[in-house]
């Protein structure tokens, strides 16, 4: 099978805007891939319910990713959009496996095991607020990958443990039953780098040093000259690969263009001031359309359902294929 073969699936879950470095490190090459290969791509809501009880949250939530992927060129003839919750097939594929899957296996998990440090360390009853959703939330995940017969799934580093337990499942699951479901293969990050954020820190959310991917052009602006900078005065030469106002350049320009603001930094006379508009001018430029797009889209949500309506009808096709497999290999 040639790499172009390979069905490629990934889960966004719903629970806010993404920043740039959830786009530098794992949006932008998954649209990428979705250009070359059959994709699914879903809105894992099911997965936001053992956090998120508010159901306006879950479906606006929902809208601000299909919206985000749609506006960012997401390839809608290889990859098929839905939400999770659409397919009736995931809720049955996860009651089967349940099955198949050892409760020593979820004990091992990793969201499960910071769930329980943290009530240790509190004094607080090991289980205190884990709910069954957060508990089994790795066979659901093992379900989505199975259902849609997935060769790659692309994630992040803190998911890899649990595209190795779909392995598992499948493989306990055709252990028993007989050759159902094919082995999927955890793909961990491109390596684009660290990306930082505002404080020279890895951009993350737990840091509070992020920038919105879609943030409205007047708050790019604000976050990007509130980068922290050293304390070199304009005509000092500078190293670009210890600014981050060069790191996030490198994201977004053309290598000569790279290149040349690497020279601007190194041949001292750019202050940091000038250096950040170069990057807010560059970063704007890039993202003004697909953000344009994106407000359009969230204007009219009903283009949005209709997208996620055509990617549910494609799913669910598959989706009926598996299940029946399984119903048959585990009922007769
Ligand atoms: N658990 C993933 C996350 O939190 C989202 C997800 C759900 C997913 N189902 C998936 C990712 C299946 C890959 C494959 O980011």
């Amino acid at each position: 099978m040639s790499n172009t073969d390979k069905i490629v699936l990934t889960g966004i879950k719903p629970t806010g805007m993404p920043h740039l470095g959830n786009y530098i490190g794992a949006l932008k090459p998954l649209i990428e891939q979705a250009k070359t290969n059959k994709t699914f791509m879903f809105i894992a809501d099911l997965h936001a319910l053992n956090s998120i009880h508010d159901s306006n949250m879950i479906k606006q939530h929902t809208y601000e990713i299909a919206a985000m992927l749609i506006a960012l060129g997401l390839n809608l003839d290889n990859a098929i959009l839905f939400r999770q919750s659409d397919i009736d097939e995931i809720y049955q594929l996860n009651t089967l496996l349940m099955n198949v899957t050892p409760k020593g296996l979820m004990n091992r998990a990793h969201s499960y095991k910071a769930a329980m440090d943290k009530n240790i360390a509190n004094g607080d009853d090991v289980d205190a607020g884990v709910n069954m959703g957060l508990y089994t939330y790795p066979i659901l995940m093992t379900a989505d990958i199975l259902l849609y017969n997935s060769d790659i799934v692309p994630v992040g580093a803190d998911q890899k443990q649990h595209v190795e337990f779909a392995r598992d499942i499948a493989g306990y699951f055709n252990h028993t039953y007989g050759d159902t479901f094919k082995m999927p293969e955890p793909v961990i990050g491109h390596d684009t780098g660290l990306v930082p954020g505002l404080d020279g820190r890895k951009m993350s959310k737990s840091y509070d040093n992020t920038i919105a991917l879609f943030a409205p052009e007047k708050e790019l602006k604000k976050k990007i000259m509130r980068i922290i900078t050293d304390s070199k005065a304009p005509e000092d030469a500078k190293n670009p690969d210890e600014s981050t106002i060069y790191q996030l350049y490198k994201h977004f320009a053309s290598q000569s263009e790279i290149a040349e603001f690497a020279e601007m930094f190194r041949a001292g006379g750019m202050g940091y001031g000038t250096a950040k508009t170069i990057l807010f001018d560059k970063i704007n430029a890039v993202l003004a359309g697909p953000r344009a797009e994106y407000e359009r889209l969230m204007a009219n949500t009903a283009e949005i359902d209709a997208i996620l309506a055509d990617g549910a009808k494609r799913a669910k096709a598959i989706a009926t294929e598996t299940l029946a497999r399984v119903k048959k290999a585990m009922l007769g």
